[in-house]
């Protein structure tokens, strides 16, 4: 077996690195710089039922660390996806994960049925979109909802699937033992946290929409916190991200709980990132004299 070969429940991975959703498009747009097949898995732009346009621009902004974006779920729609973007990209060799939401628990089991079919190696639940009014973050910060959303995904799907946990609640613990109650495989953690930005020229906040999901390296210590906390009280496996930018951030995540990791704001900075945190973890392993990377998983807690 491979020093980095990684196990989440059915869920294998060649390696922990993945990058995260809506950050790195469907893979497609980054195999001019590189061979994609070379991640762990690539969680694709939150796909909905039918296309969205998404929220008007300005809807990303630069503030003195990290980024706040208020997208809007903009995609095509699973059926355009299914048709023309997974054919391509499921031979990529990478672990495809489809992020899905909804505005009703009834969106989340229809995508979950379509989705249910060879290429896709599983189904991230986003229930932790701060852009869009309907459905979005009332399913991630209401533990009875999150738990509603995942057995309407279960009930409809054989592939392993993904909690994405939103960080704007007052207690994480409580959420992710909800999702694992009702059957999810996996938990992701974090997405992203509000945050807003106003222009002192126009007076006006820069995000047409106001406020926005606030993400990128000042969000790592609450979201490795996030990871840590929920280690002890989940028996499932965790995927962390929120300002990972680097081998040090990633391994930090794994020492908190976390089984894999992936990547978001990072890619807009450099998108060898992934690649660099995939090397820089093998060296680690290998100078600590590690047999496989899973040692230090939750390590920080002992
Ligand atoms: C521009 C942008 C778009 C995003 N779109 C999605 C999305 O469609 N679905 C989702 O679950 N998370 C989405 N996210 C959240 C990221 O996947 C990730 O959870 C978050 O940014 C924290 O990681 P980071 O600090 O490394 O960026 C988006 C983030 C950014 C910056």
């Amino acid at each position: 077996m491979s020093l980095l070969q990684c196990k989440l429940g059915t869920l294998s991975l060649k390696n922990p690195v993945t990058v995260a959703s809506g950050t790195f498009g469907s893979g497609k747009e980054f195999m001019p710089f590189y061979d994609v097949g070379q991640l762990g898995g690539i969680m694709v732009k939150g796909t909905t039922l039918e296309k969205r346009l998404g929220n008007k621009p300005q809807r990303l902004v630069e503030t003195c660390g990290g980024v706040i974006n208020a997208i809007g779920l903009a995609n095509p729609g699973v059926d355009y996806f299914i048709t023309n973007i997974l054919p391509e990209i499921k031979e990529y060799g990478s672990e495809i994960i489809v992020n899905i939401s909804g505005s009703s628990i009834e969106d989340y089991g229809h995508m979950a049925e379509k989705l249910s079919i060879e290429g896709v190696s599983a189904l991230e639940v986003n229930i932790s979109c701060p852009n869009v009014k309907d459905g979005g973050i009332a399913f991630g910060t209401c533990p009875d909802m999150a738990g509603a959303v995942t057995a309407m995904v279960k009930k409809n799907t054989d592939k392993p699937v993904i909690l994405k946990l939103s960080p704007n609640v007052t207690d994480i613990k409580i959420m992710a033992q909800s999702v694992e109650d009702n059957g999810a495989d996996i938990i992701s953690l974090i997405n992203t946290l509000i945050g807003m930005a106003i222009d002192v020229k126009t007076k006006k906040p820069i995000i047409t929409n106001v406020v926005g999901g606030y993400s990128g390296p000042p969000i790592k210590p609450v979201a490795l916190r996030m990871v840590y906390e929920i280690y002890p009280v989940v028996n499932i496996p965790i995927i962390g991200m929120g300002g990972i930018m680097n081998t040090k951030d990633a391994l930090e995540f794994m020492m908190a709980g976390a089984t894999a990791i992936s990547v978001g704001a990072a890619n807009f900075v450099d998108p060898f990132i992934p690649l660099n945190i995939i090397d820089g973890i093998n060296k680690y392993c290998k100078d600590e004299g590690l047999f496989h990377y899973s040692e230090i998983i939750g390590i920080a807690h002992q």
